[in-house]
């Protein structure tokens, strides 16, 4: 008789992410659902994107457009992207050699870093930052490189990056407007930037994907728009965040043809391409400059409505420049540290934050919660209306 016990044998996995269990976005995103809180955790919008966009992608699939289109991306998508780049930033990128269509940021982030870190070579992250980098990182078999981001302020510090470089790192990571401190780096610190990496061989990563949310008339500054950063630079962008439609799961990446072939041979076998109506739906839809041109006044208006009713809590809300996310000070209200306020907050007072420790590897404790104000204003309302309890 076989003994099936043996024979139906799961065997053991030794994990490639053994420090990867369940996320604090997830905790609390099930936690607002069980208690029924307002979920300003979650950083995507509750409501629904232009239906003009749907109704685009729509006509292409009735037209027929539902098969493999080609493994960089639609041809007219790439064209707008490079037209989109070059009006905005000043930097033409060749739309056959240089832009590739993603199945969102962060599979552009994963194949960019598999495609340029070997096993054994270094890549230097900013903390607080957005949690797929280090898992990335240590997929590729590179080792994390952790600079803090100045506590406080939350600008680069150059000098603790000049001193992370060593002859072993390969890559860089950016992220700007950045998640979760709503900063946004300056022309000024951009050009640093440029001239601390002219010397080296190091490559940037500059995950823009918020590059449409930058507040109070100041630009996007994207590393496509300083020569020598583009030209060792990938730079990612998300149609997911620009057109409110993150569960769309599409975004860019360019970069110069060199760092582009080597990324699309990891692209290719990876996901080997994205959604053809979905791409061709883009396309059309990006014909038109106002959608994206609109979005810094239409989320400054929701940023300074979430800021005033919050103005009359007792937590202190840190400066918003971009990025659709708000810090709030909360020291004023609890002692507890960050990951228990937010349960806290979620299970007494009816609103679900994320703790900015999350997006520490250490853990680093400074009473800080992120709040998401990409929601409808009644939501907004409803959760200032409890947050004035506090
Ligand atoms: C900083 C940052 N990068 C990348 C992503 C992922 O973007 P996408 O949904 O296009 O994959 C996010 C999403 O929250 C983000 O905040």
């Amino acid at each position: 008789m076989t003994d099936t016990t043996l024979l139906h044998r799961t065997p053991a996995l030794q994990s490639r992410l053994p420090a990867v269990g369940t996320t604090i976005f997830t905790v609390m995103s099930a936690l607002a659902q069980e208690t029924g809180a307002v979920n300003l955790g979650q950083g995507f919008p509750d409501f629904n994107c232009d239906p003009a966009l749907p109704a685009l992608v729509s006509a292409a699939m009735a037209e027929g457009l539902n098969q493999y289109p080609p493994m960089t991306g639609v041809p007219a998508l790439r064209q707008r992207v490079a037209q989109k780049i070059e009006a905005l930033y000043g930097h033409r990128y060749n739309p056959d050699t240089e832009i590739t269509v993603t199945a969102g940021a962060t599979q552009a982030i994963l194949t960019a870093v598999l495609a340029c870190v070997h096993p054994g070579d270094e890549v230097v992250v900013l903390e607080p930052c957005y949690d797929s980098y280090s898992p990335n990182i240590e997929l590729a078999g590179g080792r994390v490189v952790r600079v803090p981001l100045t506590p406080g302020s939350f600008r680069p510090d150059f000098g603790l990056i000049a001193a992370a470089l060593t002859p072993r790192t390969r890559l860089l990571i950016i992220n700007s407007p950045h998640n979760p401190s709503a900063t946004a780096w300056t022309a000024d610190e951009m050009n640093q930037l440029a001239a601390l990496l002219a010397p080296t061989d190091v490559l940037l990563l500059a995950d823009e994907v918020y590059e449409h949310m930058v507040y109070d008339g100041a630009p996007h500054v994207s590393a496509s728009s300083i020569p020598s950063l583009a030209a060792r630079s990938f730079v990612v962008s998300s149609f997911g965040k620009t057109f409110h439609v993150t569960g769309w799961k599409i975004g860019t990446v360019a970069a110069p043809a060199p760092l582009m072939a080597e990324f699309r041979k990891v692209h290719q076998f990876n996901v080997f391409t994205v959604s053809t109506p979905m791409q061709h739906g883009l396309a059309r839809y990006l014909a038109d400059p106002q959608p994206y041109l609109g979005l810094p006044a239409f989320y400054q208006r929701k940023r300074d409505l979430f800021l005033q009713g919050l103005q009359a809590t007792r937590l202190k809300p840190l400066h918003t420049q971009g990025s659709y996310f708000q810090l709030v000070d909360y020291s004023a209200v609890s002692s507890l540290p960050e990951a228990e306020f937010c349960q806290w907050l979620t299970r007494e007072v009816g609103v679900a934050a994320i703790p900015l420790s999350a997006f520490y590897a250490g853990g680093f404790e400074q009473k800080l919660a992120r709040l998401c104000f990409a929601k409808a204003d009644d939501t907004l309302q409803l959760a200032l209306q409890r947050l004035r309890k506090l």
